[in-house]
């Protein structure tokens, strides 16, 4: 008894061990005890300066979430801290101090007892440079600042209190600090090796083989550095090791040495890989580990299944277009029985066009056909005012290309959507953001830029695989990056959208900022009131986005503009704070969330992303990912992948092709989720659904695995109840009362509760 507890210990240990993050050692932390205050004053560099009466601020957060919304300009943090000098390695007299501070929006400058030692993300190495001037730079509020400091520098008072000073300028948005780490640690052999994961993606080979490509890279410019490095990987639900590798190297300045690690697991069960560098000399050791991508989403069968939306709306005499969607094993045959007169559909592809002139319901029965086997379902199509009665699906090219959209990448988007069999699973946008347009011509007609050389050509080629296509302009004379915007020819712009045959417009604030600087709530309604006639009068169904980032509470006026979305916040990174602090603060327009009227939280990050020419496999860990197509899901948030398709990898994919997922999304319901329990550690969401279920999405905010209880009287549930796992689609019995999910560090889970 007492050994098989002792095992258990151990097990627990190495669970704890390899699937929670670990804290840097040997630092001292700035995450609290900073002062702030808006305005500019030389003195406030100084120690002597007293600052008892400024207001306190989490550095971590912008100014505008902490009192100061809509701050632009200078403002200045301070904090007193001690540097100790046991930080100091005895072994390492050529060590160097770093002072870490968030990322800082947009500029900054740092002193350090009195005197500059940083600027804008560059350390000051002399004493000499007055501390006054202060270089305004634009686009480097995401920008790390590190600043690095030899350990005899004057400026550091060892064994003192030192006084942090920041004096922040921002030009716009959001202001100052935020995001991490907000600490002081020596430099080390953790900034001197870099460990590689993220240039290579995980790689899956049949239903089991898991092949993963890193390099090890010496930063220092003068010294090698030699050491043992070992590569293992953990299974997290028992610790177990199920790969290990040991290797020597000797890494010569500059260089980097590559490694492969190739191992057997079960894809579904979370594992962590962890790589650790010993050096041979001082036996100092660096550890990181990433999570391995985990599919939780079962193979699609071979028999018919019918995917997508269960309610369409259209208006009358409007084109109609839908597809649809359906896996199993090809050919499939498609039927449809009751269409209403005006409509078709291509037995071979499943679209159903056509129009419709009266407004009414109609239930249409779709019937999906194979060797295996059929799927039937009902399709419910209402004529009337409202479109978009379900939250729309698709790909934007903002996250990818940014500026750098063209008609191939568009054409190749549509191609990829549709043989990746995305189409199958409900999704059907492709929208081209900004970096299309080019100048209205004399006549007031837009015209696309060199990149897009033929519109309606590109419109019907994209109708023509079953997909819609979608556009983006600014109320404003120009867009976001700079590009012709709309003002002053919104009808004619409305017209020709709908003359090239496009079917959604994202409609974004921009330079519009610049008419109306301090805009009342009525002049921000005006110039999407002024699109929403000039939409209405062009006689095409054109899904209306509003982008202008929350302001004046939109959620609660988008539908009097007649949006059938509006973006909720500002843009959305591929990072954990980003991704947090937008998804778990959309409580506010759950009222308002309807179908036909959704809040988006923006699009999706998962996949290659980059907002540019050059692309990167997105930061967040796999069970971010999870979070975030599960929340989205809950939220009934538009679904716009902004990855680049021509890279779907096997996890990306199994994200966004979950039947049981995008159900949720889907719901006809179209009620968004709420919270019913929130703290610093977890929340739990749920959703009501058509049939009378709800579906609860139980999110763990730390970075350690944690077991979330949910108390079914917060959901209003008595009795026994059936529990479904909807990532897996697999049965969990019957719960009453209350239940616990285990959850991965930044994971999520998803259940529905059915009586
Ligand atoms: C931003 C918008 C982004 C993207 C960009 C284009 O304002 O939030 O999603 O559309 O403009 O310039």
């Amino acid at each position: 008894m007492k050994t098989k507890l002792a095992l258990a210990g151990i097990v627990a240990l190495i669970l704890i061990i390899s699937c929670n993050r670990s804290d840097e050692p040997n630092s001292v932390l700035l995450n609290t005890g900073w002062k702030f205050k808006t305005g500019d004053d030389p003195a406030w560099a100084t120690p002597a300066f007293d600052d008892r009466h400024w207001g306190t601020v989490d550095p971590s957060q912008i100014w505008e979430e902490q009192g100061y919304k809509g701050y632009d300009g200078m403002a200045w943090y301070r904090l007193k801290i001690p540097i100790r000098s046991s930080l100091k390695d005895p072994n390492n007299t050529k060590d160097s101090l770093q002072i870490m501070l968030g990322k800082i929006d947009d500029c900054d400058q740092v002193f350090l007892n009195g005197e500059l030692i940083g600027e804008n993300g560059r350390t000051i190495y002399s004493r000499l440079k007055p501390g006054n001037e202060f270089t305004r730079e634009k686009g480097i509020w995401n920008l790390e600042r590190r600043y690095i400091l030899a350990l005899n520098d004057p400026r550091i008072h060892w064994d003192n209190e030192n006084l942090i000073a920041v004096r922040c300028f921002d030009h716009g948005g959001a202001g100052g600090m935020f995001g991490k780490p907000f600490e002081i640690s020596m430099r080390g052999l953790k900034d001197h090796l870099k460990f590689d994961f993220a240039s290579e993606i995980f790689k899956f080979s049949g239903d089991s083989m898991v092949t993963k490509n890193l390099s090890v890279i010496n930063l220092t410019g003068t010294e090698p550095i030699k050491g043992e490095l070992v590569i293992e990987v953990f299974q997290c639900d028992n610790g177990i090791r199920i790969y290990s590798d040991r290797s020597i190297v000797d890494l010569p300045p500059h260089l980097k040495i590559e490694k492969t690690a190739t191992f057997r697991k079960n894809i579904s069960v979370p594992t962590i890989l962890k790589v650790s560098f010993t050096e041979a000399i001082t036996r100092k050791k660096i550890t990181e580990e990433v999570e391995v991508p985990y599919i939780l989403t079962p193979k699609s069968p071979g028999a018919p299944r019918i995917n997508g939306a269960k309610v369409f709306g259209v208006r009358p005499w409007s084109p109609l277009q839908y597809k649809i969607a359906a896996t199993g094993q090809p050919p499939l045959k498609y039927l449809a029985t009751d269409l209403p007169e005006g409509l078709v559909i291509n037995p071979e592809n499943g679209l159903i066009t056509g129009s419709l002139k009266k407004k009414g319901e109609y239930i249409v029965k779709l019937t999906v056909e194979n060797l295996i086997g059929y799927a039937e379902r009902d399709l419910k199509i209402i004529v009337g005012d409202l479109i978009s009665l379900t939250p729309p699906m698709g790909w934007n090219s903002w996250n990818c290309w940014g500026l750098s959209v063209s008609d191939k990448k568009v054409r190749q988007s549509a191609d990829l959507m549709k043989s990746s069999g995305l189409i199958d699973h409900g999704w059907s946008y492709i929208n081209i953001d900004d970096g299309w347009e080019d100048t209205h011509d004399k006549n007031g007609n837009i015209l696309p830029n060199y990149k897009f050389p033929n519109m309606p050509a590109l419109c019907s080629y994209v109708h023509s695989l079953g997909l819609k296509i979608g556009i983006y302009s600014s109320p404003g004379t120009k867009t976001c990056g700079g590009y012709e915007g709309s003002l002053g020819f919104e009808a004619k712009d409305a017209m020709n959208y709908a003359g090239w045959g496009i079917d959604y417009l994202k409609y974004d604030w921009c330079s519009y900022g610049n008419i109306v600087p301090d805009p009342s709530l009525e002049q921000m309604k005006k110039p999407y009131k002024e699109m929403k006639h000039a939409l209405r009068k062009a006689n095409r169904d054109i899904h209306y986005s509003l982008c202008q980032y929350g302001m004046g509470d939109v959620w609660t006026w988008g539908a009097e503009v007649d949006a059938n979305s509006w973006r909720t916040t500002g843009d959305i990174e591929d990072s954990w704070e980003s991704l947090s602090g937008i998804g778990f603060s959309q409580a506010k327009g759950s009222p308002w969330s309807a179908p036909g009227r959704w809040n988006d939280p923006d699009m999706l990050v998962v996949g290659w992303v980059g907002w540019g020419p050059s692309l990167h496999y997105t930061r967040l860990t796999p069970s971010e990912q999870y979070t975030h197509i599960t929340l989205w899901s809950l939220l009934a948030a538009p679904l716009l992948i902004g990855c680049d398709l021509s890279q779907l990898d096997a996890f990306t994919k199994s994200l966004l092709t979950n039947d049981e997922v995008i159900a949720i999304n889907q719901d006809p319901l179209g009620k968004q989720a709420v919270p019913i329990s929130k703290n610093d550690d977890y929340e739990v969401w749920v959703r009501d659904l058509e049939n009378g279920s709800k579906a609860v999405g139980i999110f763990n905010k730390t970075e350690k695995s944690l077991n979330v209880p949910v108390e079914m009287k917060d959901i209003s549930l008595n009795g026994k109840w059936n529990m479904h796992d909807v990532w897996s689609q697999v049965d969990l019995g019957k719960v009453r009362g209350h239940f616990e999910m285990k959850t991965s560090p930044h994971g999520a889970r998803m259940v529905t509760l059915t009586k």
